[in-house]
Protein backbone atom coordinates (compact mmCIF):
# COMPACT_ATOMS: atom_id res chain seq x y z
CA UNK A 1 0.00 0.00 0.00
CA UNK A 2 1.60 3.43 -0.71
CA UNK A 3 1.52 5.10 2.35
CA UNK A 4 2.48 8.39 0.86
CA UNK A 5 -1.19 8.60 -0.35
CA UNK A 6 -3.70 11.04 0.54
CA UNK A 7 -3.83 12.03 4.37
CA UNK A 8 -6.45 11.77 7.03
CA UNK A 9 -6.23 14.27 10.06
CA UNK A 10 -8.83 13.19 12.12
CA UNK A 11 -9.39 15.30 14.78
CA UNK A 12 -9.18 19.24 14.27
CA UNK A 13 -8.69 20.93 17.29
CA UNK A 14 -5.40 22.52 18.61
CA UNK A 15 -3.21 20.15 17.75
CA UNK A 16 -4.55 18.76 14.45
CA UNK A 17 -5.31 22.47 13.01
CA UNK A 18 -1.45 23.22 14.34
CA UNK A 19 -0.04 20.46 12.43
CA UNK A 20 -1.85 21.07 8.86
CA UNK A 21 -0.95 24.48 9.19
CA UNK A 22 2.54 23.30 9.56
CA UNK A 23 2.01 20.94 6.46
CA UNK A 24 0.60 23.56 4.21
CA UNK A 25 3.19 26.30 5.23
CA UNK A 26 5.89 23.85 4.52
CA UNK A 27 4.29 23.31 0.91
CA UNK A 28 2.20 20.64 1.01
CA UNK A 29 -0.80 20.29 -1.75
CA UNK A 30 -4.08 20.90 0.66
CA UNK A 31 -6.09 18.70 -1.68
CA UNK A 32 -3.86 15.67 -0.22
CA UNK A 33 -5.43 16.32 3.22
CA UNK A 34 -8.95 15.75 3.92
CA UNK A 35 -9.64 15.87 7.76
CA UNK A 36 -12.42 14.98 10.17
CA UNK A 37 -13.96 16.87 13.15
CA UNK A 38 -16.63 15.55 15.63
CA UNK A 39 -19.38 18.20 14.58
CA UNK A 40 -19.96 19.59 10.94
CA UNK A 41 -19.69 23.09 12.30
CA UNK A 42 -16.21 22.41 13.51
CA UNK A 43 -15.30 20.44 10.07
CA UNK A 44 -16.94 23.43 7.85
CA UNK A 45 -15.14 25.91 10.15
CA UNK A 46 -11.64 24.14 9.93
CA UNK A 47 -11.90 23.58 5.94
CA UNK A 48 -12.72 27.23 5.77
CA UNK A 49 -9.72 28.25 7.72
CA UNK A 50 -6.94 25.87 6.44
CA UNK A 51 -8.49 25.20 2.75
CA UNK A 52 -8.83 21.65 2.98
CA UNK A 53 -11.62 19.20 2.64
CA UNK A 54 -12.91 18.72 6.08
CA UNK A 55 -16.18 16.42 7.05
CA UNK A 56 -17.56 14.63 9.58
CA UNK A 57 -17.87 11.02 8.05
CA UNK A 58 -15.04 9.13 9.66
CA UNK A 59 -15.30 6.25 7.64
CA UNK A 60 -15.41 8.16 4.00
CA UNK A 61 -12.30 10.19 4.49
CA UNK A 62 -10.17 7.48 6.26
CA UNK A 63 -11.32 4.69 3.26
CA UNK A 64 -8.50 5.68 1.15
CA UNK A 65 -6.14 7.38 3.19
CA UNK A 66 -2.73 6.02 2.88
CA UNK A 67 -2.26 7.59 6.48
CA UNK A 68 -4.89 8.44 9.31
CA UNK A 69 -3.01 11.02 11.66
CA UNK A 70 -5.57 10.37 14.56
CA UNK A 71 -5.31 13.77 16.81
CA UNK A 72 -8.33 13.36 19.17
CA UNK A 73 -8.24 13.47 22.82
CA UNK A 74 -6.65 10.23 24.55
CA UNK A 75 -10.41 9.28 25.93
CA UNK A 76 -11.72 10.00 22.29
CA UNK A 77 -9.54 7.80 20.65
CA UNK A 78 -10.51 4.16 21.62
CA UNK A 79 -14.22 5.21 19.69
CA UNK A 80 -12.37 6.51 16.82
CA UNK A 81 -10.60 3.46 16.12
CA UNK A 82 -13.18 0.86 16.65
CA UNK A 83 -15.45 3.30 14.58
CA UNK A 84 -12.75 3.19 11.44
CA UNK A 85 -12.96 -0.90 12.30
CA UNK A 86 -16.18 -1.54 12.37
CA UNK A 87 -16.93 -0.13 9.35
CA UNK A 88 -14.17 -1.46 7.82
CA UNK A 89 -12.18 1.81 7.33
CA UNK A 90 -8.89 0.16 8.03
CA UNK A 91 -9.10 -2.69 5.26
CA UNK A 92 -6.55 -1.14 2.89
CA UNK A 93 -4.06 -1.11 5.72
CA UNK A 94 -3.25 2.52 5.99
CA UNK A 95 -0.15 3.51 8.14
CA UNK A 96 -2.16 4.73 11.55
CA UNK A 97 -0.36 7.45 13.33
CA UNK A 98 -1.27 8.75 16.66
CA UNK A 99 -0.34 11.99 18.68
CA UNK A 100 -2.70 11.09 21.96
CA UNK A 101 -0.76 11.48 25.29
CA UNK A 102 -0.43 8.42 27.17
CA UNK A 103 -2.21 5.79 25.15
CA UNK A 104 0.36 3.13 23.65
CA UNK A 105 0.43 1.77 20.55
CA UNK A 106 -0.63 -2.09 21.44
CA UNK A 107 -4.15 -0.57 22.71
CA UNK A 108 -4.73 1.18 19.36
CA UNK A 109 -3.15 -2.16 17.34
CA UNK A 110 -5.90 -4.76 19.73
CA UNK A 111 -8.88 -2.34 18.97
CA UNK A 112 -7.87 -1.81 15.28
CA UNK A 113 -8.38 -5.35 15.23
CA UNK A 114 -5.87 -5.83 12.17
CA UNK A 115 -2.02 -6.47 12.01
CA UNK A 116 -2.41 -2.66 11.13
CA UNK A 117 1.55 -0.33 11.11
CA UNK A 118 0.88 1.96 14.08
CA UNK A 119 3.08 4.59 15.16
CA UNK A 120 2.97 6.94 18.14
CA UNK A 121 3.98 10.37 17.65
CA UNK A 122 4.51 13.15 20.25
CA UNK A 123 4.88 16.50 18.20
CA UNK A 124 4.32 19.79 19.99
CA UNK A 125 2.78 23.31 19.10
CA UNK A 126 5.56 25.22 17.64
CA UNK A 127 4.99 22.85 15.03
CA UNK A 128 2.73 25.45 13.53
CA UNK A 129 5.74 27.27 12.71
CA UNK A 130 8.48 24.82 11.56
CA UNK A 131 10.32 24.58 14.65
CA UNK A 132 8.27 22.04 15.94
CA UNK A 133 9.95 18.98 18.15
CA UNK A 134 8.44 15.38 17.08
CA UNK A 135 9.35 12.19 18.73
CA UNK A 136 7.92 8.54 17.04
CA UNK A 137 7.78 5.29 18.28
CA UNK A 138 6.76 2.15 16.24
CA UNK A 139 4.58 -0.59 17.46
CA UNK A 140 4.81 -4.14 16.51
CA UNK A 141 3.88 -4.41 12.77
CA UNK A 142 5.50 -0.67 11.84
CA UNK A 143 8.57 -1.25 10.06
CA UNK A 144 11.42 0.84 9.53
CA UNK A 145 9.44 2.06 6.61
CA UNK A 146 6.77 3.28 8.16
CA UNK A 147 8.76 5.02 10.65
CA UNK A 148 10.10 6.89 7.68
CA UNK A 149 6.64 7.93 6.17
CA UNK A 150 5.90 9.13 10.26
CA UNK A 151 9.32 10.93 9.98
CA UNK A 152 8.45 12.10 6.53
CA UNK A 153 5.26 13.61 7.75
CA UNK A 154 6.83 15.73 10.72
CA UNK A 155 10.17 16.53 9.09
CA UNK A 156 8.90 19.58 7.71
CA UNK A 157 7.65 21.10 10.73
CA UNK A 158 10.51 20.84 12.45
CA UNK A 159 13.10 18.04 13.97
CA UNK A 160 11.74 14.83 14.56
CA UNK A 161 13.55 11.94 16.78
CA UNK A 162 12.90 7.88 17.37
CA UNK A 163 12.78 6.66 20.65
CA UNK A 164 11.33 3.56 22.31
CA UNK A 165 7.75 3.92 23.19
CA UNK A 166 8.96 3.40 26.97
CA UNK A 167 9.80 6.86 26.81
CA UNK A 168 6.88 8.64 25.67
CA UNK A 169 5.32 9.72 28.96
CA UNK A 170 8.65 11.57 29.44
CA UNK A 171 8.56 13.17 25.83
CA UNK A 172 4.71 14.68 26.52
CA UNK A 173 6.00 15.53 30.02
CA UNK A 174 9.58 17.28 28.18
CA UNK A 175 9.11 18.44 24.86
CA UNK A 176 5.09 18.61 24.46
CA UNK A 177 3.91 19.89 27.67
CA UNK A 178 6.98 21.74 27.63
CA UNK A 179 6.78 25.33 25.81
CA UNK A 180 4.17 25.90 28.06
CA UNK A 181 6.70 26.21 30.73
CA UNK A 182 9.10 28.26 28.37
CA UNK A 183 5.70 31.02 27.95
CA UNK A 184 6.04 31.21 31.80
CA UNK A 185 9.72 31.42 31.78
CA UNK A 186 9.50 33.90 28.63
CA UNK A 187 6.68 36.09 30.70
CA UNK A 188 8.33 36.37 33.91
CA UNK A 189 12.09 36.96 32.50
CA UNK A 190 9.47 39.94 30.89
CA UNK A 191 8.13 41.09 33.72
CA UNK A 192 11.44 41.49 35.46
CA UNK A 193 12.35 43.42 32.71
CA UNK A 194 9.60 45.56 33.45
CA UNK A 195 10.57 45.76 36.81
CA UNK A 196 14.08 47.52 36.00
CA UNK A 197 12.26 49.96 33.78
CA UNK A 198 12.31 48.39 30.36
CA UNK A 199 8.98 48.99 27.78
CA UNK A 200 7.26 45.98 28.17
CA UNK A 201 6.91 45.08 24.57
CA UNK A 202 10.47 45.88 24.39
CA UNK A 203 10.77 43.40 27.17
CA UNK A 204 9.37 40.65 25.45
CA UNK A 205 11.23 40.90 22.88
CA UNK A 206 14.37 40.85 24.38
CA UNK A 207 13.33 37.38 26.42
CA UNK A 208 12.12 35.80 23.28
CA UNK A 209 14.55 36.08 21.25
CA UNK A 210 17.62 35.51 23.98
CA UNK A 211 15.57 31.89 24.74
CA UNK A 212 15.74 31.03 20.70
CA UNK A 213 19.28 32.51 20.46
CA UNK A 214 20.19 30.38 23.76
CA UNK A 215 18.05 27.63 22.48
CA UNK A 216 20.02 27.09 19.48
CA UNK A 217 23.34 27.96 20.72
CA UNK A 218 22.87 24.39 22.57
CA UNK A 219 21.52 22.40 19.34
CA UNK A 220 24.11 24.19 17.10
CA UNK A 221 27.47 24.26 19.26
CA UNK A 222 27.21 20.23 20.54
CA UNK A 223 28.00 22.11 24.08
CA UNK A 224 27.15 21.22 27.12
CA UNK A 225 24.26 23.45 28.63
CA UNK A 226 26.43 24.34 31.83
CA UNK A 227 29.68 24.84 29.64
CA UNK A 228 27.85 27.67 27.40
CA UNK A 229 26.99 28.86 31.01
CA UNK A 230 30.24 29.13 32.33
CA UNK A 231 31.41 31.42 28.84
CA UNK A 232 28.19 33.52 30.31
CA UNK A 233 29.68 33.95 33.99
CA UNK A 234 32.13 36.04 34.46
CA UNK A 235 34.22 36.08 37.73
CA UNK A 236 32.28 38.63 40.26
CA UNK A 237 29.79 39.39 37.12
CA UNK A 238 26.30 40.62 37.45
CA UNK A 239 25.54 36.52 35.93
CA UNK A 240 26.90 34.79 38.96
CA UNK A 241 24.96 37.02 41.37
CA UNK A 242 21.43 36.35 39.46
CA UNK A 243 22.40 32.61 39.15
CA UNK A 244 22.89 32.21 42.90
CA UNK A 245 19.77 33.86 43.61
CA UNK A 246 17.73 31.52 40.94
CA UNK A 247 19.90 28.28 42.70
CA UNK A 248 18.19 30.09 46.16
CA UNK A 249 14.27 29.39 44.35
CA UNK A 250 15.21 26.02 43.15
CA UNK A 251 14.88 27.12 39.85
CA UNK A 252 16.64 23.97 38.25
CA UNK A 253 14.48 21.39 40.34
CA UNK A 254 11.43 23.19 40.22
CA UNK A 255 11.58 22.87 36.35
CA UNK A 256 12.95 19.00 36.50
CA UNK A 257 10.15 18.58 38.91
CA UNK A 258 7.51 20.10 36.43
CA UNK A 259 8.50 17.70 33.80
CA UNK A 260 8.35 14.91 36.18
CA UNK A 261 4.71 15.89 37.03
CA UNK A 262 3.64 16.00 33.55
CA UNK A 263 5.31 12.96 32.86
CA UNK A 264 3.00 11.10 35.63
CA UNK A 265 -0.07 13.01 34.18
CA UNK A 266 0.74 11.69 31.15
CA UNK A 267 0.83 8.57 32.20
CA UNK A 268 -2.78 8.73 34.40
CA UNK A 269 -4.15 10.44 31.13
CA UNK A 270 -3.72 6.52 29.26
CA UNK A 271 -4.80 4.74 32.12
CA UNK A 272 -7.83 6.54 32.30
CA UNK A 273 -8.63 6.28 28.43
CA UNK A 274 -7.58 2.35 28.62
CA UNK A 275 -10.81 1.49 29.39
CA UNK A 276 -12.79 1.96 25.75
CA UNK A 277 -9.82 0.02 24.41
CA UNK A 278 -10.09 -3.75 23.15
CA UNK A 279 -7.47 -5.62 25.81
CA UNK A 280 -4.38 -6.31 24.03
CA UNK A 281 -2.93 -9.97 23.97
CA UNK A 282 -0.30 -10.98 26.44
CA UNK A 283 3.40 -10.09 24.99
CA UNK A 284 5.13 -13.16 24.05
CA UNK A 285 7.46 -14.68 26.20
CA UNK A 286 11.38 -14.51 24.73
N1 LIG B 1 -1.99 20.33 23.01
C1 LIG B 1 -0.74 19.96 22.80
O1 LIG B 1 0.22 20.75 22.89
C2 LIG B 1 -0.48 18.53 22.38
C3 LIG B 1 0.83 18.14 22.04
C4 LIG B 1 1.05 16.83 21.62
C5 LIG B 1 -0.01 15.94 21.55
N2 LIG B 1 -1.26 16.35 21.91
C6 LIG B 1 -2.38 15.39 21.77
O2 LIG B 1 -3.18 15.90 20.71
C7 LIG B 1 -4.47 15.33 20.82
C8 LIG B 1 -5.50 16.38 20.45
O3 LIG B 1 -5.49 17.40 21.41
P1 LIG B 1 -6.23 18.78 21.12
O4 LIG B 1 -5.85 19.69 22.23
O5 LIG B 1 -5.99 19.19 19.71
O6 LIG B 1 -7.76 18.33 21.29
P2 LIG B 1 -9.08 19.17 20.88
O7 LIG B 1 -8.74 20.58 20.64
O8 LIG B 1 -10.13 18.81 21.89
O9 LIG B 1 -9.51 18.53 19.49
C9 LIG B 1 -10.07 17.25 19.38
C10 LIG B 1 -10.68 17.13 18.00
O10 LIG B 1 -11.11 15.78 17.84
C11 LIG B 1 -12.36 15.81 17.20
N3 LIG B 1 -13.09 14.55 17.48
C12 LIG B 1 -13.47 14.07 18.67
N4 LIG B 1 -14.11 12.89 18.53
C13 LIG B 1 -14.15 12.65 17.18
C14 LIG B 1 -14.67 11.61 16.40
N5 LIG B 1 -15.32 10.57 16.93
N6 LIG B 1 -14.53 11.68 15.05
C15 LIG B 1 -13.88 12.72 14.49
N7 LIG B 1 -13.34 13.76 15.19
C16 LIG B 1 -13.49 13.70 16.52
C17 LIG B 1 -13.06 17.02 17.76
O11 LIG B 1 -14.11 17.40 16.89
P3 LIG B 1 -15.10 18.63 17.30
O12 LIG B 1 -14.28 19.87 17.11
O13 LIG B 1 -16.19 18.55 16.29
O14 LIG B 1 -15.52 18.40 18.70
C18 LIG B 1 -11.89 18.01 17.77
O15 LIG B 1 -11.77 18.64 16.49
C19 LIG B 1 -4.60 14.78 22.24
O16 LIG B 1 -4.65 13.37 22.19
C20 LIG B 1 -3.34 15.26 22.93
O17 LIG B 1 -2.87 14.31 23.86
C21 LIG B 1 -1.51 17.62 22.31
Amino acid sequence: MDTNARLAVVGLGTMGRTLVRGLLDAGRDPSGIVGVARREESARDAAEQLGIDAATDLADACASAGTILLCVKPKQLADVVSELAACDALDHDPLLVSIAAGVATRAIEATARRELPVVRAMPNTPCRIGEGMTVLSAGRSAADAHLDVAEALFTPLGRVLRLDEEHMDAVTGLSASGPAFVYVIIEALSEGGVMVGLPRAAATELAAQMVQGAARMVLESGKHPAALKDEVTTPAGCTISALLALEDGRLRSVLARGVQEATVAAARLGERSASGFREPPPRSVR
